[in-house]
């Protein structure tokens, strides 16, 4: 089961992939068992398996099920939460190793991808950022952020190499694009031939040791070293939950003609920001497609059924040579509190090591993690090691920290509201809504024949109330960003461990 009823623009990968995965027990203990069978778990995986060691994937629905398919796929250093925001969270030698991580991250999948066969669309481009309202002042502060951090940046008038609808940008050398479904491939072939194996199984909890035991629905597994890359961690850790929110992005593709614009990665500086990139099919330049995000929103909250005709509409308003848009698809990200995603030791439980997806830079962040858990699990030192380590205290992003969990403890009022419908005959079919029963809150989604499926709407993770999302008609927990299965109540994001529990209606009575 993926993650949402949207279809992303990439080529599922499950499909050729499947009969790699183990159905059966695992009895041997592993060296290394890696939970998540996305950009994260593999690129550890393939880093580890290089070195000799037997590791395991463990994935509940298959390669790129999770959020990696769900990507725009930019490969990027320059990074979307602003040079001169991290030099002041994180210092100035922070920023430098942050941009000589990401750096080293596309270096690392353009190996992969050039000797990859078929190939994987990887191709070196600039990127650019241009202002949402006309302000430079915030471009030029990024541009000299970017040189200090050691990155090839410069401000560049209107128009010199971009469109004129952007006005003036800043220029970053050395970004590059990828196809993901090809890439994901390669990746997850490249484990298979260095004898990684997968199991395919739904890991419920790990419990760190001398030896870490995953508990799988009826098995479970041990190994030397687990590696959660679950995009956020489901089992008993306070590690990062608190320290990153979830959100809801989106995008759509369109079709352009081959010069409509230079091959580049593009963003703007709203916040929410807009990010675009080229994509283009066998490099056959006849079929060239742009991809634009943006209209993120916290997860569970301010659902918005128009996000994709927003999309379409900022995106025509640049680039009108799009004669038709053929996808349009939403995934889940997370932002940390000051601006760098979590990678390293779980400080809860022995020798388990997390990776936590990141905001907008979640390919190369995911790649990076492969190499700095390789070095800490084969005990090496690496220079990154301190600034992506999960037990580290935001000390300069505590501002938003507090703002993010202000608003999560808003949202236990939830249960102090009547239900958004008196009676489940209200709910339309293709649509859902929380019922009051009592004490309890219903979540009630009435499927295309009619059927009614009911669920206790209180979250399994911490009780928040869930709400139903028109968008990709599942249930979404407001809290912490857990999202279930309209129908089956099914786990489709963390950091629950549990689905929604079934409750019971009588329709008639
Ligand atoms: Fe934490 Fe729902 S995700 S309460």
């Amino acid at each position: 089961m993926g993650t949402a009823r949207t279809q992303p623009i990439w080529s599922p990968v499950d499909g050729a992939t499947r009969d790699w995965f183990l159905e059966g027990p695992v009895s041997e203990i592993q060296d290394v068992v890696v939970i998540g069978a996305g950009v994260a778990g593999l690129s550890t995986a393939l880093c580890l398996c290089r070195e000799g060691r037997r590791v395991l994937v463990i994935d509940r629905a298959g390669i790129g099920a999770g959020e990696t398919l769900r990507t725009t796929a930019h490969l990027a250093s320059a990074l979307d939460d602003r040079y001169y925001r991290l030099a002041r969270q994180h210092g100035d030698d922070g920023a430098r190793l942050a941009a000589a991580s990401h750096s080293a991250a596309i270096d690392w999948i353009e190996e992969l991808a050039l000797t990859a066969d078929p190939p994987c669309g990887f191709r070196r481009v600039p990127g650019y950022l241009f202002s949402h309202d006309g302000d430079l002042d915030n471009l030029r502060r990024e541009a000299s952020a970017a040189q200090a951090a050691g990155l090839s940046a410069g401000f560049l008038a209107e128009g010199v190499e971009t469109p004129d609808v952007l006005g003036p940008v800043v220029r970053f050398d050395q970004q590059a694009r990828v196809d993901m479904g090809l890439y994901l491939l390669a990746l997850a072939k490249a484990v298979r031939d260095a004898g990684g194996g997968f199991l395919r199984a739904e890991a419920t909890a790990v419990e760190g040791g001398v030896q870490p035991l995953v508990r799988l629905r009826g098995d479970e597994v041990r190994a030397a070293v687990v590696v959660v890359a679950s995009n956020v961690p489901f089992h008993e850790t306070g590690a990062t939950y608190m320290k990153q929110a979830p959100y809801r992005t989106y995008a759509v593709a369109g079709e352009v003609p081959a010069d409509a614009l230079p091959d580049a990665l593009y963003w703007d500086d709203g916040d929410p920001y807009h990010y675009v990139r080229l994509h283009v099919p066998g490099d056959v330049s006849e079929s060239v497609q742009v991809i634009v995000g943006g209209e993120d929103h916290k997860t569970g909250q301010d659902d918005d059924p128009t996000a994709y005709a927003r999309l379409q509409e900022w995106s025509q308003a640049r680039f009108p040579q799009i004669t038709r848009f053929t996808h349009a698809w939403s995934g889940q990200i997370l932002e940390p509190a000051d601006g760098l995603a979590f990678i390293g030791p779980d400080p809860d439980n022995d020798n388990v090591y997390l990776v936590t997806g990141d905001s907008g830079n979640g390919i190369t962040h995911g790649t990076l993690a492969g190499l700095l858990l390789a070095d800490l699990i084969q005990r090496r030192d690496n220079p990154w090691a301190a600034l992506y380590d999960p037990s580290r205290k935001p000390v300069r992003g505590g501002g938003e920290w507090l703002r993010e969990n202000a608003n999560t403890a808003l949202q236990y009022r939830d249960w102090l509201r009547r239900g958004e419908v008196a009676d489940a005959d209200e709910i339309a079919r293709g649509t859902g809504a929380v019922l009051r029963r009592g004490l309890h809150r219903v979540a009630a989604y009435r499927s295309g024949d009619g059927r009614l499926h009911t669920f206790n709407a209180r979250c399994p993770h911490l009780g928040c109330v869930v709400r139903w999302s028109s968008e990709e008609k599942s249930w979404d927990c407001p809290c912490h960003g857990s999202r279930f299965d309209a129908a089956s109540g099914a786990i489709l994001n963390g950091p629950t461990s549990e689905p929604l529990s079934d409750f019971p209606w009588d329709e008639a009575s």
